[in-house]
């Protein structure tokens, strides 16, 4: 007889990134069950019509528990994740699920990390920060350290975020939110306080030929928690994050990292009106394929780096999380209790290498020698 097809939701699957998860999972033609979830589930539209459409507030634990429980595996593309934090693997640690998550909060990635132990007593696997970053460029930057054997001086990630792009309003929020004083980076293997003004000074980064010198804001990722355990990882003296905003005037950034009274108003306000501001601007307009995503590494005598271009970063991002869940469904991630991250021994980088391959994305490193 054959298996049932397994059943997969994808809680916040009318959000931006959600609703690329559904379309990636969908089109890959595996035996499987794609459903959605969130506030407004009902109202999204262009889903496969075998898409099931559920209406649920994620706050509302007994009903979060009641529906998480039909599914063999839950996605969490809901946001903002600093708000969720834990609360929803909490759930799935306890209805022994597996769970794959695109979250890119450091602040929540501590809270997954707690879950450790209660996922293995309980049964469950938890796939954390399967997304663009951490995830893909977590993997852009294992590629780097791998290529050979000397000690990197310093190295980082860096992101261009075009504006020619609708974010999501949950993504716009994270990032506003997490312009604070302070970031951390990785020296010698350790997690790093520095004061971001201190780094974010005349600091910039050329893509390529037509994104040259780009000026940089830096951002504390989740990375920083699980790249010390990677034995590549201590070949790197420092190691930092930063990205590109298009269009966002770099001299309101001092002042987001400097706001503390109605900080989250003010935030809120700011998340609202950039969501209207975006949906006018870019109905209809043509959208280029760019470099989205570098890691780099810098060598005695060459810097090695490692980059991947898209028409989008929330494509990236929903790639990854559906590679990682085509995985779990033909048995190439084996069921391991716990928290994993991707940097984990259970995700095979050549078969996801291969995987991003055959969706047109190339993961190359490369060598620029330095006379
Ligand atoms: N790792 C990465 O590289 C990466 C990249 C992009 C985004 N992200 C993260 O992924 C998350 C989603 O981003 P996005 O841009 O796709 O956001 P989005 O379009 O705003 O989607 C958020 C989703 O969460 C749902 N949701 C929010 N609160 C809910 C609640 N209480 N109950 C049920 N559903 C709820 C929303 O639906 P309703 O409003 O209908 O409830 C929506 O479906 C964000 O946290 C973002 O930071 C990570």
């Amino acid at each position: 007889m054959k298996n049932p097809p397994k059943r997969v939701l994808v809680a916040g699957g009318n959000g931006v990134t959600g609703k690329l998860i559904v379309r990636y999972l969908t089109g890959f033609k595996l035996p499987v069950q794609v459903d959605i979830a969130a506030r407004t589930a009902l109202r999204a539209q262009n889903l496969p019509e075998q898409v099931r459409k559920i209406d649920i507030d994620f706050q509302n634990k007994k009903a979060t528990s009641a529906l998480f429980r039909q599914y063999d595996i839950i996605i969490l593309a809901i946001g903002p994740f600093d708000i969720f934090k834990a609360s929803l693997h909490e759930i799935c640690v306890s209805e022994q699920k597996i769970c794959i998550d695109i979250n890119d909060s450091y602040e929540a990635a501590s809270e997954i990390y707690k879950l450790k132990k209660d996922a293995e007593h309980h049964q469950s696997m938890i796939l954390t920060g399967m997304g663009l970053a951490p995830g893909l460029t977590t993997l852009l930057l294992l590629e780097v350290l791998q290529q050979n054997n000397e000690t990197a001086q310093s190295g980082g990630v860096r992101m261009f975020f075009s504006n020619g792009i609708n974010s999501g309003k949950a993504s716009i929020y994270t990032m506003l939110i997490n312009f604070i004083s302070h970031v951390f980076i990785l020296s010698n293997g350790k997690a790093y306080k520095t004061l971001s003004k201190k780094i974010e000074k005349d600091a910039y980064y050329t893509f390529n030929e037509s994104l040259k010198h780009k000026p940089l804001i830096y951002y504390s990722s989740p990375e920083i928690q699980t790249l010390p355990l990677n034995k590549d990882c201590s070949r790197i003296r420092q190691l930092d994050f930063a990205f590109h905003l298009e269009g966002m005037p770099m001299n309101i950034i001092p002042f987001l990292r400097g706001l503390k009274i109605f900080r989250k108003t003010i935030i809120k306000f700011l998340c609202k009106s950039t969501y209207k501001k975006q949906k006018k601007q870019q109905s209809g307009q043509p959208v280029e394929t760019l470099v989205i995503a570098s890691a780099f590494g810098q060598f005695d005598n060459c810097i090695k780096h490692c980059q991947v271009s898209s028409k989008s970063s929330y494509e990236l991002t929903a790639l990854t999380a559906s590679l990682v869940a085509e995985m779990v469904l033909k048995g190439e991630i084996v069921e391991t209790n716990g928290v994993h991250s991707i940097e984990s021994d259970i995700i095979s980088k050549p078969i996801l290498k291969t995987r991003f391959e055959r969706e047109g994305i190339k993961i190359n490193p490369e060598i620029v020698n330095q006379s």
